[in-house]
């Protein structure tokens, strides 16, 4: 007779072996019809735990923790009230120590299973493991995240926060928040105070109705500037008005505010059309001993502390002399173009948002910095326009999905004898890199430097090189 396999809500015992890229600890679980791989949050490697069936998929269960059997000697007490609920944070059962040990496993078992044969370093940790983020990006809904235990009746329809894990539809009121600077926590608490005393609307998702989307918060390491951007449907100026002015009075510590206008059905804070509504529209920033300016709509790295450390091993990496051609490639406002600069003979930056490239030249400009140039687009697309391209050293630095795979083909072929990729995403660089094998280029180091603690996320500085 075939045995019956697990099935929603029975109870396994799991061996759980290690941490995967979402966070989730993964094992195995012995069962009558055989092992199951099983994925949980908040178990740690080595920990035996006893796990609930939430979903199965052929051998493999996704499930939730019930008890802990056997603890992890790294395992620690999460900092944060909304930690267990909150989609933000994933490690914060784990000794910073412990994350970072995680981190580079991950980046070494990427790398492998594509196989890039590269050692990799120990990761570079962030001295603060939390408070650490220069920027946080919050969403208003309707469909509020209601607790286990909170009283009946509590007001459902009105939120601000961040979504809970995988409930991409609710939103979960953050009342505090462990990894973001002080000051936001009584702004947020006043953006969502007000907008109920006003008596405004949060966009609801389904029926793309509502007035409030998105507030985003921004405060800069060295001058404590405050940026907030409130995204909303519409420009609605007659409420949008009267709501700016009461955050204003009640937190003059914002220095800038903009409204970004986002009419369409995608949930990003970035809109259509921005008015700047308060101060300058952008802060000011220093890094790497530079000063950046940073708008509402530029890309700017999280951990400005830890942006420094990546700074400087870029730098290492690219090992420059001062007569090389480099190229950047998505540059956002210039944080890695700039340093590159001050030790290059020419830098040219490509980035697809305008607002950056602005932000990226006059950066240039205010930091006397003359050997830098920069094309707004696609990057694919430049390839196309750019012409021969001449350079010594290219510097690449894509957003997660990585590199579209004709850049892999084109990039392969430039004249470069050095190449740096910046990854937020070791799967994907390891796929990219890989392809870049087949032409001739192979992996030489990797230097893990993380930039965002209690979460899996991790930069690495891959340097790559010519195989002779
Ligand atoms: C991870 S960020 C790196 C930014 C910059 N190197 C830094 O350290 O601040 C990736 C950047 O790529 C830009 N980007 C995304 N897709 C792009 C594309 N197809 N072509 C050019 N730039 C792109 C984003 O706007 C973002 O600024």
């Amino acid at each position: 007779m075939q045995q019956r396999k697990p099935k929603r809500d029975d109870r396994l015992e799991v061996e759980v072996e290690r941490i995967d890229e979402r966070g989730l600890g993964v094992g195995r679980a012995e069962h009558e019809s055989g092992e199951y791989r099983v994925a949980l949050r908040r178990a740690l490697p080595g920990e035996r735990v006893a796990a609930q069936v939430l979903r199965r998929r052929g051998n493999k269960i996704e499930g939730r923790l019930l008890e802990v059997l056997r603890a992890s000697a790294d395992r620690t007490s999460p900092p944060c009230r909304h930690y267990g609920s909150c989609g933000g944070c994933a490690l914060q059962d784990m000794s910073y120590a412990a994350q970072l040990a995680t981190k580079r496993e991950n980046c070494e078992r990427a790398l492998a299973a594509a196989l890039v044969k590269v050692d990799v370093e120990p990761v570079i940790g962030s001295a603060a493991a939390l408070r650490y983020r220069n920027k946080m990006d919050f969403t208003f809904g309707t469909r509020r995240w209601v607790e286990p235990g909170e009283a009946e009746g509590v007001q459902r329809d009105f939120a601000l926060g961040l979504h809970p894990r995988e409930q991409f539809r609710k939103v979960l009121d953050v009342e505090a928040c462990e990894i973001q600077p002080q000051p936001f926590d009584a702004i947020l608490a006043s953006a969502r105070r007000i907008a109920l005393e006003q008596g405004l609307r949060a966009w609801d998702l389904v029926k793309h109705e509502g007035l409030l989307r998105h507030v985003v918060l921004r405060r800069s390491v060295a001058t404590g500037e405050i940026l907030l951007q409130l995204t909303t449907s519409s420009e609605a100026p007659e409420l949008v008005g009267p709501y700016v002015a009461a955050l204003l009075a009640a937190h003059p510590e914002i220095t800038t505010l903009v409204q970004a206008i986002n009419s369409r059905g995608a949930t990003v804070a970035m809109g259509e059309r921005e008015l700047v509504l308060h101060g300058s529209g952008s802060i000011r920033e220093r890094l790497a001993g530079l000063w950046y300016r940073v708008s509402a709509a530029s890309f700017f790295q999280t951990n400005t502390a830890q942006a420094e450390k990546l700074v400087e091993v870029t730098l290492e990496e690219a090992r420059l002399s001062g007569s090389e051609r480099v190229l950047d490639l998505y540059c956002g406002a210039g944080t890695l173009t700039l340093p590159l600069a001050r030790h290059a003979a020419h830098v040219h930056g490509v980035e697809l948002v305008e607002a950056a490239v602005a932000d990226a030249r006059r950066n240039a400009e205010e930091n006397g910095i003359g050997n830098v140039t920069f094309s707004a687009g696609d990057v694919l697309a430049w390839f196309g326009s750019a012409g021969a391209i001449e350079c010594d050293v290219a510097v690449v630095d894509p957003p997660r999905a990585g590199l579209h795979p004709k850049v892999v083909e084109l990039l392969a072929r430039i004249p470069a004898r050095r190449m740096v990729y910046v990854s937020c995403h070791i799967g994907s660089a390891a796929r990219d890199i890989a392809a870049l094998a087949h032409a001739g280029w192979r992996a030489t180091r990797a230097r893990p430097v993380d930039l965002f603690p209690q979460t899996p996320h991790v930069e690495c500085v891959l340097s790559l090189e010519r195989a002779p």
